[in-house]
């Protein structure tokens, strides 16, 4: 039976070289690539994501849909506006898999780092089944997310032994430190949330455009380094017109913490 199906990939955070064999075992099984665009930080991911299928995809290329990714509506509520942004790019997706896509076709949608963490292409794929026009199959391979890479880079584990991690955004952190753990990964930080953790004694491991040719690192005291932070953070906003940045912190457990310090 002829099924249309989307092969969701994992492309990594930046560095090609990050791509597993397994995702460039399924680059090669796609017949058509859906690329967005728009914005200058669009561009950048867009290229990057056409240089990987150039240098990955051996004999018959596939085709190259490109597609403006809906802006997302700033007033009103945050989850209502997500709800009717994701509707938007689940009906895009719906297009151009029943006019750009053949029945027997493959459509791959090469996702930034990885398709689990802070990323809704799944959630966009489950809508556009459940809305039930158009029908296929589809599955996941895992990527080479920014949180590893910043963790590589600065040469530690995620966690401290028996420790949990919370992963947040800037928005959440800047509400205050978040319940129950010493450790937090924030990605999707446009305020500069750090700043306002009022812990000059916590260390800090911040990355910007890992694993490409602008990544930038610094880490340590966050009293210390914070101001270092945002200005080499302003400073490369400026000159590439825009910025991807993630970051661990931990705090000194407290007494509270019984012994829970490493
Ligand atoms: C929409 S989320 C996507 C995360 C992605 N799925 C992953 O696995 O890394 C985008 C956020 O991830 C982080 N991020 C992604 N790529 C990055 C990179 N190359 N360098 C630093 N942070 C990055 C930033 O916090 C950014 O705001």
């Amino acid at each position: 039976m002829m099924a249309r199906r989307i092969r969701v990939i994992g492309i990594g955070a930046g560095n090609p070289e990050h791509l597993t064999i397994e995702a460039v075992n399924a680059l090669n099984t796609c017949d058509v690539f859906f690329i967005p665009v728009k914005g200058e930080e669009k561009t950048f991911l867009a290229g990057l994501r056409e240089e990987i299928c150039a240098r990955f995809i051996k004999g018959k290329q596939p085709r190259l849909i490109h597609f403006d990714i809906p802006a997302r509506r700033q007033d009103g509520a945050y989850a209502g506006a997500v709800k009717d942004w994701h509707e938007a790019i689940a009906a895009i997706y719906e297009r151009l898999l029943s006019e750009e896509t053949g029945a027997d076709e493959t459509a791959g949608l090469l996702v930034w780092g990885d398709p689990m963490l802070y990323d809704s292409t799944i959630r966009i794929i489950e809508h556009v089944r459940a809305r039930g026009h158009v029908a296929f199959e589809y599955d996941v391979i895992p990527g080479i997310s920014s949180l590893q890479v910043l963790c590589a880079r600065h040469r530690i584990p995620l966690n401290r032994i028996g420790e949990p991690v919370q992963i947040t955004t800037g928005r959440r952190l800047a509400e205050g430190w978040p319940q129950g753990v010493n450790d937090a990964a924030i990605m999707l930080d446009g305020i500069q949330a750090y700043e306002t953790v009022a812990d000059p004694d916590a260390e800090i491991f911040w990355g910007a455009y890992l694993g490409t040719s602008m990544e930038t690192v610094l880490s340590g005291r966050l009293g210390d380094i914070a101001p270092d932070i945002s200005r080499v953070r302003a400073a490369a906003r400026a000159e590439h017109g825009w910025i991807m940045d993630t970051y661990l912190i931990r705090r000194k457990a407290g007494p509270e913490d019984g012994e829970a310090q490493p």
